[in-house]
This record gives structure tokens, sequence and C-alpha cells, in this order.
């Protein structure tokens, strides 16, 4: 036993579907963590927190137009009712957040874990999210029908990173993202599939040769398929120095 108590990572969903959770947090590498108590997940019911007789959470939107919005004073209410503390990050699934990062997913996993809102309907009362200081996280450009599948996915992505979660340490850190680079392929047995063979390289026992050809393979297909990524990567490629870094947008 050490002195200092790290508290365990705590996830806590805001969704009108509570028994979508745990889903498929439940099963393999997440579940496994969960019932061996590595994190923690609470999906609590917005609607819990309606006050009206009809417990309703939505209204017709201001100003007109199609669909519902999430009422602010119902979400507020049900914020508030988490108990919470401050130092919880608080998000909102929506498509039109900031794009969700692996960094930003270290981020989250190195603290004690966030508070998520899962929206429904058309929006969100935009004075919930100001009142309550919600960071509005997408996971891309496409519209789920709800943030739970959203919520999940940062979930997911932030429990494999928690102490204890991993068999392999590396096998968080030399992956792709993590260095700015797609993965490169791999392979395993049988030596010939279908006429394909396996990359010399690989049955070369050398190493370093393995490593540099991984390596290459890693900027071919990032610089081939995501030249978003290869443009902002931070490492020159080869010459190991550090590139100019990229301009920085604040324009939201
Ligand atoms: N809710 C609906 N679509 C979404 C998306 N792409 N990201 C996050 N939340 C969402």
């Amino acid at each position: 036993m050490t002195s200092t108590h790290t508290p365990i990572w705590r996830a806590t969903v805001l969704t009108l579907f509570p028994e979508m959770f745990p889903g498929p947090l439940g099963i393999s590498l997440a579940g496994r963590a969960l019932a061996s108590g590595l994190w923690t997940l609470e999906a609590r019911d917005i609607r819990a927190s309606a006050t009206d007789r009809h417990r309703s959470v939505d209204d017709t939107p201001a100003g007109g137009g199609p669909g519902m919005v999430l009422r602010a004073d119902v979400l507020a209410a049900a914020i508030d009712a988490t108990g919470l503390p401050q130092d919880h990050p608080r998000l909102v699934m929506s498509p039109r957040g900031r794009p969700l990062t692996q960094a930003r997913v270290a981020e989250l996993a190195a603290g004690p874990g966030p508070l998520i809102v899962c929206g429904r309907f058309e929006g969100i009362d935009q004075r919930v999210i100001d009142a309550r200081g919600l960071e509005e996280v997408s996971i891309g450009d496409y519209v789920l029908s709800g943030g739970e599948i959203a919520a999940m996915t940062v979930i997911d992505a932030c429990v494999r990173l928690l102490p204890g979660v991993m068999g392999k340490l590396e096998s968080g850190t030399d992956e792709s993202f993590s260095d700015g680079l797609l993965e490169y392929p791999q392979y395993t047995r049988p030596q010939i599939f279908e006429d394909r063979g396996i990359p010399e390289v690989l049955a070369s026992g050398d190493h370093a040769k393995v490593a540099k050809w991984r390596r290459a393979e890693a900027e071919r297909l990032t610089e081939s398929r995501r030249p978003d990524l290869w443009a902002a990567r931070p490492i020159a490629p080869e010459s190991g120095k550090k590139r100019k870094p990229p301009k920085i947008t604040t324009d939201g």
C-alpha cells in the first residue's frame, strides 16, 4: 500500500436512455476493467430531474422550426444533482463540438473522469451549455441519432489508457495517433495466405531493420490517407529535427 491515494476514474453519463449503459462498455477490455474496479460508470436518467406532471424534458424551439429542444432547467437540475466536484470535466456530445483527439482522450483519462451529457432531439438549450460550462465534443463529421454512442466512444478511448487496463505497457503508446502517425501494417501466420507472403524484412530477425520498415510504412500510410495529420506531425521524418509548429487557428 502507498500513502498517496488516487481516486478511481469515474465516468458519469446523463442520458434519456440509461438502459443503453454499460452496453459495449460492459464487455471485453473495458468491461473486465469495470468489473475489477479499475473505473466506475454511472448512467443517470435526465428525466428524473423533470418537474412537471408529464415529466417533460424537451420543448419546441424558440423562433420556430422542426424538432424539440432539451430544456435548460431540467438538464441543469440533472447536472447539479450529480453532486460531482468542479474538477470533473463536463462534456456534451454534439456533432458541432470540437473534434475528439487522442490528446484530449489522454487528458481526460489522466483526470478524475468526465461528466458526459448525451443530447437527443434537435439540440440543447444554449443557456445550460453556457451556464454549466459544457465542453461540446464531436466524434466525427457525421450525425448520430443521439449522444450515447458518442459518449461510449469517449469513455472506451479513455478507459483503455487507465493504469492497469492494458496488458502491455507499450500497447497504449506505440499505436496510431500517439506519435501523430497511423499504425503500420501487421502480419501473422500462416506464412502464405492465398499466394500472399509476408514482407521479408519481418522474418529477418533484424530489430533495427524491422523498426525502420515499420516507421516508413506508418509515414507512407499517413501521408497518403491523412494529409491533415501528415502536415501537423511534430517531428520531420528521418531528420529527427522539430518541424515548424503548425499554424493554430483560434476561430472557435
Ligand atoms: N451526436 C450526434 N452526432 C454526434 C457526433 N458526430 N459526435 C458527437 N455527438 C453526436
